[in-house]
């Protein structure tokens, strides 16, 4: 989208007077003051106006299906791959909604929002994450109840969670856990709190959303009936 476009959809100003501000050097893109009529803006560009960030003004609803090796920071100073730049033809500044680890695959949210990531991410909300973990070792049912009951991790306790075995080969067990909570790396440092390395990790549900129909590296936009839905039950499950 260009610069101008965005301007005055944000409500900045019109389009023209957008073109005027943009030739007074009133306008910068991720910290650099842009002179050029037409410039055009790439996902996750920063625009300011006199100091501030200018918000889209549209509401955009992301879902993404991350491969591993991509990174949820919109900026790294290492220039690992980014989520957002998985994100061709979204020319809106979205962020993720929560974080999944740069070795993590799966279910991934971004969104402009930031009312909406707010109840999808704070704790005081319950919305549940599933999540399938291969990892080290066979887990017999006792660790099974243990994950479900709650670790001891050096932030607190986790939750109560679900914990189901799938499968398991050659020394090694898939493990489904779904929690509602958001630590960092929870899955990791709880299958590691019972004595299991997690080998890889996929994030395959959020509340009632699946990566069916969304390859690996693709989006979609999410419908208004899926984010209503969301926000409700975000809502009806606050404490
Ligand atoms: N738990 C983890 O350990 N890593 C993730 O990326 C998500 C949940």
């Amino acid at each position: 989208m260009r610069l101008a476009k965005y301007l005055a959809d944000s409500g900045i100003s019109s389009r023209r007077q957008a073109e005027k501000l943009i030739a007074q050097g009133k306008v910068k893109v991720n910290g650099q003051t842009i002179y050029e009529l037409a410039f055009t803006l790439n996902p996750g560009d920063r625009v300011e106006y006199e100091g501030k960030i200018v918000e889209s003004a549209d509401r955009v609803y992301l879902l993404l299906n991350k491969p591993r090796g991509y990174i949820c920071t919109l900026f790294d100073p290492q220039g690992r791959p980014r989520v957002i730049d998985l994100l061709n033809g979204i020319n809106t500044r979205v962020f993720p909604v929560g974080r999944l680890d740069f070795d993590t695959e799966g279910l991934l949210l971004l969104s402009n929002d930031g009312e909406f990531s707010n109840l999808m991410t704070h704790p005081r909300y319950l919305i549940p994450k599933k999540y399938e973990a291969w990892v080290q070792g066979l887990l017999n049912p006792d660790t099974i109840r243990k994950l479900e009951k709650g670790v001891a991790l050096e932030d607190g306790i986790t939750a109560p969670s679900r914990a189901k075995l799938l499968s398991s080969e050659k020394g090694q067990s898939l493990l489904e856990l779904e929690i509602h909570e958001g630590k960092k790396r929870q899955i990791k440092r709880m299958c590691l709190a019972v004595g299991h390395r997690v080998i890889s990790l996929k994030r395959t549900a959020l509340a009632f959303l699946t990566l069916e129909g969304v390859a690996r590296g693709q989006f979609r936009f999410l419908t208004s009936a899926e984010v209503e839905g969301l926000i409700m039950l975000a809502r009806q499950s606050g404490k």
